[in-house]
């Protein structure tokens, strides 16, 4: 077996554990909220593209859209709607931090439970909605839900899982995702139809997951390194033999130790956080998130119906064509939960980056030659946009998209996990607002050239990742400073010891 070098200088053996029902229940229930999230981004676009909706509570921009004569690329360019959709994102911003307070002083599980009171709360005020105020409130609570959910999951997972598998069973919050993106997308095109309160339905469905995940996350367990690190030894021993189903634990129980002393002797994580030894896991983290989200594919998720109808479709084919490219995500991310722990992270960021950026940049081409500000794309164009679309969300889908959560909630020692892992949440929100804030305004300026914008992204995320992203397939999350950090050609000049650093350690 191979031996993992602890922090105290000694060996232990690799982790051993069966894949338990009970394991699987936890990632299936907790992935509920990553359906949540899924589900907030893939609704909304469709939802404030109602007639109904627009009517109720955004009047003037109903009247604007009515009169509008803009050109193909600036058809649906409007801010008060971009904040509509947005506002959630800077809500799960913030929350995140708070999030990360709680995951630390009270455990994964009672953050999971208090975001699943916030994904009920905002949905009811949305879908009940009588007015703006209410609707705006109900998204601010559902960011809430988000910011609570995306810090408490990522984290509940990686911990849960055995470190052979644990790429996989993370990813399944990925899965999650994609797949609450496909249902949104689907029940809009239904819903589109029904009048007046088609949008109420889209938004009250959510309710559905919200309040499983909320029942559920009564019987899930808390991870045995949060219940460790929070002095309940007994139980957290208890629980890891339960996860893993063997009474042989004593190897992983240790490093769970050490790392929760390592942890305990931290006053101040977000402090701490700023010191040289944590900058490779927090660069990393924050990084990944902006990366993920330039390389532009919520553009492609909260726009596509307006992207397809640009390139020439009706309405209806458009929606139809969100729920073809809302497929190929979920589909595309079972191959990265069936590769991400043999092939590795980087392996899948690389290939990825190189189809990402061919058909960004063909699309970015095909647009350029073909599609003037009026007049629109032949059929066979259009039918070829779709395809590089669902090429280009392949791609995502099994490498940024779920790496993107995995790396940053793997590769923090615990004594910053939770205050690093908010850096990245909220490294996340923002990047997501910004996109969903600028990006229709961004293509009625720069036209074609929003693809090669992103393109040119890709480009550099792909040197990145070559040159200073470390592979940590198989490496027990609680080991990563020393098999990682420590090994690495360039993060490794920052592994200083400071801890004995007055500022970062509780005296005594
Ligand atoms: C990203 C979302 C994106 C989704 C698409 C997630 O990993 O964080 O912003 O919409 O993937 O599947």
């Amino acid at each position: 077996m191979p031996a993992v070098v602890t922090s105290h200088g000694g060996h232990m053996p690799e982790h051993d554990g069966k894949i338990t029902f009970y394991v699987i229940l936890c990632v299936i229930i907790s992935a509920f909220g990553g359906l949540l999230f899924g589900y907030d981004i893939g609704i909304s676009g469709g939802v404030t593209a109602m007639d109904d909706f627009l009517i109720k509570f955004f009047p003037d921009v109903y009247e604007k859209k009515k009169r509008a004569h803009e050109d193909n690329y600036c058809k649906y360019d409007n801010e008060y709607l971009q904040l509509f959709t947005s506002s959630l994102y800077i809500a799960a911003l913030v929350a995140s931090f708070v999030a990360s307070k709680v995951c630390s002083k009270f455990g994964r599980r009672t953050t999971l439970q208090i975001g699943s009171f916030f994904f009920v709360a905002g949905v009811a005020l949305q879908a009940g909605g009588v007015n703006l105020t209410m609707v705006v409130f109900g998204r601010i609570i559902l960011g809430c839900g988000v910011g609570f959910g995306n810090q408490a999951v990522p984290l509940f997972l990686s911990e849960l899982a055995p470190a052979r598998i644990r790429g996989a069973l993370n990813i399944c919050f990925q899965l999650f995702i994609t797949i609450g993106i496909l249902i949104a997308g689907i029940i809009n095109y239904f819903t589109s139809n029904i009048h007046p309160h088609g949008w109420r339905i889209s938004l009250g469905l959510a309710g559905v997951p919200a309040v499983i995940l909320l029942v559920g996350s009564f019987a899930i367990c808390e991870t045995p390194t949060s219940l460790i690190e929070r002095d309940q030894i007994d139980q957290g021993k208890a629980t890891l033999r339960r996860i893993r189903g063997t009474d042989n634990i004593a190897a992983e129980f240790d490093s769970i130790v050490i790392a929760s002393d390592a942890a305990r002797r931290v006053k101040n994580p977000f402090r701490k956080l700023m010191r040289a030894s944590s900058r490779p896991p927090l660069v990393i983290a924050i990084v990944l998130q902006v990366f993920q989200q330039f390389t532009g594919i919520n553009a492609i998720m909260f726009y596509a119906p307006v992207l397809f109808q640009t390139v020439g479709f009706g309405n209806n084919a458009a929606l139809l064509s969100t729920v073809i490219t809302g497929l190929v995500n979920v589909f595309s991310t079972l191959v990265s939960i069936y590769t991400v722990d043999k092939a590795g992270r980087r392996m899948l960021l690389l290939e990825a980056c190189v189809q990402m950026f061919i058909t960004q940049t063909v699309i970015g081409l095909l647009l350029l030659l073909h599609l003037k500000p009026a007049g629109s794309l032949s059929s066979t164009e259009a039918i070829v946009v779709v395809v590089l679309v669902c090429v280009y969300v392949m791609g995502f889908a099994w490498s940024w998209g779920p790496l993107g959560w995995l790396i940053p909630s793997e590769t923090f020692p615990l004594e910053t996990r939770t205050a690093g892992f908010a850096c990245a949440v909220s490294s996340n929100m923002l990047c997501t607002f910004i996109i969903a804030q600028a990006f229709l305004s961004m293509m009625c300026h720069m036209k074609a050239g929003i693809f090669f914008f992103f393109a040119a992204w890709i480009l550099v995320m792909g040197l990145f990742t070559l040159f200073l992203l470390p592979e940590t397939k198989g490496v027990p999350v609680d080991s990563m400073v020393d098999r990682v950090w420590k090994q690495h050609w360039f993060w490794k000049r920052y592994m200083i010891d400071d801890e004995n650093d007055d500022d970062n350690v509780i005296k005594g």
